[in-house]
């Protein structure tokens, strides 16, 4: 810790010294892990020299292709680092100095996404084999002029070689659109952060009970009154959105011209959309909109929370057929894209169990079960599919009952569904539960409301998309790895991407990396610097700011940092840490009960949550005649924070009382007992605080006034006592006991 530091000031220093002068000079010796792109290329060589990029530096294309990268490029070091560059489309520009993008087959690459990329003093060259291989040169070279020190300014870039290729050719995000809604500004922005990442995959969610998000010409109502929901539901805030119409009701989908204009965008960064339209369950805006395709006819509302529905597509119906071919053949109109997402999980079979259509579809296709029929709807919409020239992907259930032939399955129920369709010989996309949901949440930690779970930003890093159960020779059916994201606790912008990054950032390099370039320390240093980027573009982040405190041995305290390289600053003065507070080297120790507030300050200086914990508490016991509420236990009344707090449950009566008893007696000159909240509501009125130096004998030390009973020990405390002294007509908090002296101030 102290090592880096002295690192920052040393930079600091020759930041100031340097300040005057226009170019950024490189320090020779630049190792591949200062280069700070993410994901990690696969092989880099950095040399001394470096390369000033600037307003007058050329930028040449070779073919047309390379020239709308070119102009991308352009647009991209205006937007991130202020230079306006122009674009050379007359000449080769192949022996001139400048910037050269070349698509030619004269590379050596394992992989057609691949690049070179060299930098030399007077020339900057990316070379590859396929346009999408030149983009992804070119997000690399972006990456080592972003984060800019200064807008406008000329960047000197290393002289350096990267050879580049992705391990994996599906390299997903998914977003769900449908528990929420988001604005095509935003999928745009997605979409961005995506090619920032050279991730080339977006599984976009579009059908959900709670909101049918794609114009479907043929059936208009879908949209018309399957889009939109009686309120946000979810138990959120209205407030927490604008996707609200003129009859204020909650919701949105995307004309079939901003579906257009979407994939349009997706292509010009080089990625594909996966359409997701969810069959047989997960369909109630559907029926709502359609109830004739249910088993029982409905009628149906469009919930306002999630779980699963019994409601679903009735597989004994043709209509049913009939009706999803319709919506895929648009779909499959618009979306040009190999794969079309069916959805496929968590259908429950009791609507079907009851259907007399169902059970005659059963019984005319000599089916043995419900699970059966759903291997049944599956095929039949493969079928269609295939006759259509598209593969269908839908999540691991398809399996259930058999799976379709030409399927490829999306693991999310854990790796096992996938490895086992893999053995099978079917593709796979691996996003299981316990690396990809970012919808979970990321650190034990006060956080913004998630669905549950944890996924910490290391637990992605070490997703491994082929886990080595599978044989090698089936290894290639491993088609790469997908982030998801699930919006029921998610209802804006900030929401998503705050639960997305740096989540995204790590799957990245696990989709595209070798596994061998992969380095958890490495990463996270690297990954200090992209937070900038992502600052830079006003993105909304969660600070990977977690820190784990532990005290082992009694006094001494060992702190460790989510990212190994960052900085925690600490207090024991019970002030809230900040950039002057002191910063951790080695264990603090501590002879008595010291309150140590701590907190991770980013080089960009945001900050971390504040992480408390008290060295030498003593351990005690507690036994009490009054009930508590809820989560108000009666430990937090000694726990140092004043914002947790015992709560009774009812009014409390004269004869109430609650006890602690320490395991060791406890040595200080005061007591002071808060009761009531911050807002001096529910106080204890009437109450007395006893003390005693053998656990059995009390005698009082104090009574309550305004709330607060304060007394000088004259003895050590093996026990103390609060005691009510007259029936209340309200609850009563216990907010917290503080011993003078218990929390040591230096
Ligand atoms: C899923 O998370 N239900 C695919
Ligand atoms: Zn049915």
């Amino acid at each position: 810790m102290r090592k880096n530091y002295l690192c920052w000031n040393f930079l600091i220093v020759l930041i100031l010294l340097y300040s005057g002068l226009m170019i950024h000079t490189s320090e020779h010796g630049k190792t591949a892990s200062s280069l700070n792109i993410i994901p990690e290329p696969a092989s880099t060589e950095v040399f001394d020299g470096s390369f000033t990029l600037a307003e007058t530096t050329p930028v040449y294309a070779d073919c047309e292709k390379s020239e709308e990268t070119a102009q991308y490029f352009a647009e991209e070091l205006s937007k991130r680092a202020g230079l306006n560059v122009e674009v050379d489309t007359t000449g080769s520009g192949d022996d001139e100095e400048g910037v050269y993008l070349e698509i030619t087959d004269n590379v050596d690459l394992p992989h057609e996404e691949g690049y070179h990329l060299e930098i030399e003093e007077n020339r900057v060259k990316v070379r590859a084999s396929t346009q999408q291989g030149l983009f992804y040169g070119i997000q690399s070279l972006l990456q080592l002029i972003d984060p800019v020190e200064e807008m406008g300014e000329p960047q000197a870039l290393p002289s350096l070689k990267i050879t580049d290729y992705p391990e994996f050719d599906w390299r997903g995000m998914h977003l769900d659109v449908c528990r929420h809604f988001f604005s095509t500004d935003f999928i745009k922005e997605m979409l961005d952060l995506m090619a920032m990442h050279k991730m080339n995959s977006f599984h976009w969610h579009l059908t959900e009970d709670q909101g049918w998000r794609i114009e479907i010409e043929e059936y208009p109502r879908l949209t018309e009154v399957g889009a939109w929901r009686d309120c946000i539901g979810f138990e959120l805030d209205p407030a927490d959105s604008t996707h609200y119409n003129e009859k204020g009701e909650y919701g949105g989908y995307y004309s079939r011209e901003e579906i257009k204009e979407i994939i349009e965008y997706a292509q010009s960064l080089h990625i594909n959309i996966v359409p997701e339209i969810e069959m047989p369950g997960h369909a109630m805006a559907a029926l709502t909109a359609y109830p004739e395709l249910s088993c029982t006819g409905g009628p149906f509302e469009i919930p306002l929370r999630g779980g699963v529905f019994d409601d679903v597509f009735c597989a004994g119906k043709d209509e049913t057929f009939e009706f999803l071919k319709n919506v895929l053949s648009e779909v499959i109109d618009l979306f040009p894209g190999k794969y079309v997402h069916i959805g496929g999980d968590e259908c429950p079979k009791t609507r079907w169990e009851e259907c007399e259509d169902c059970q005659q579809r059963i019984e005319e296709e000599g089916l043995a079960d419900e699970d059966e029929l759903q291997s049944y709807f599956i095929h039949r919409i493969e079928e269609f599919l295939s006759e259509k020239d598209k593969r269908l992907i839908g999540w691991d259930e398809i399996k259930e009952g058999g799976l379709a032939p030409g399927a490829t399955v999306m693991s999310w129920r854990g790796k096992d569904p996938g490895i086992q369709a893999a053995k099978d010989g079917h593709d796979v996309v691996m996003s299981p539960t316990s690396h990809c949901y970012f919808d979970f949440y990321q650190w034990e930690a006060e956080e913004p409301r998630a669905i549950g779970g944890l996924i910490k930003l290391e637990d992605v890093y070490t997703f491994r998309p082929a886990p080595p159960e599978i044989p090698e020779d089936k290894r290639h059916h491993i088609l790469g790895g997908q982030g998801n994201i699930w919006t029921e606790d998610l209802p804006n912008r900030d929401a998503v991407t705050y639960m997305a990054l740096p989540r995204m950032s790590a799957l990245s390099e696990t989709v595209w990396s070798p596994e061998d370039k992969r380095d958890w320390e490495d990463f996270s240093q690297r990954l200090l610097v992209h937070l900038q980027r992502l600052e830079a573009r006003d993105v909304d982040y969660r600070v990977p700011g977690g820190i784990t405190i532990e005290e082992k041995e009694k006094g001494k305290i060992e702190m460790t940092p989510e990212l190994p390289d960052s900085e925690i600053y600490y207090t024991v003065n019970g002030t809230e840490p900040g950039p002057h507070s002191s910063i951790y080297e080695e264990p603090l120790t501590f002879e008595e009960p010291t309150l140590v507030r701590a907190r991770v300050i980013l080089p960009d200086k945001k900050m971390g949550h504040v992480f408390e914990h008290i060295s030498n508490r003593p351990s005690y016991s507690v036994d009490a005649n009054i009930h508590f509420f809820a989560q108000d236990v009666p430990e937090n009344i000694f726990d140092g924070f004043h914002e947790t707090y015992f709560q009774s449950r009812w009014a409390p009566n004269d004869n109430a009382y609650l006890t602690l008893t320490f395991d060791e007696p406890y040595s200080a000159e005061r007591l002071l007992v808060f009761s009531g909240d911050e807002r001096k509501d529910w106080q204890i009125k009437d109450g007395i605080v006893e003390v005693s130096e053998d656990g059995e004998t009390f005698e009082k030390l104090s009574e309550f006034n305004h709330g607060i009973a304060v007394g000088d020990l004259n003895f050590d405390v093996k026990a103390l006592r609060v005691s009510i002294t007259k029936d209340h007509s309200d609850r009563v908090i216990i907010r917290e006991l503080q011993f003078e002296e218990q929390v040591k101030r230096r």
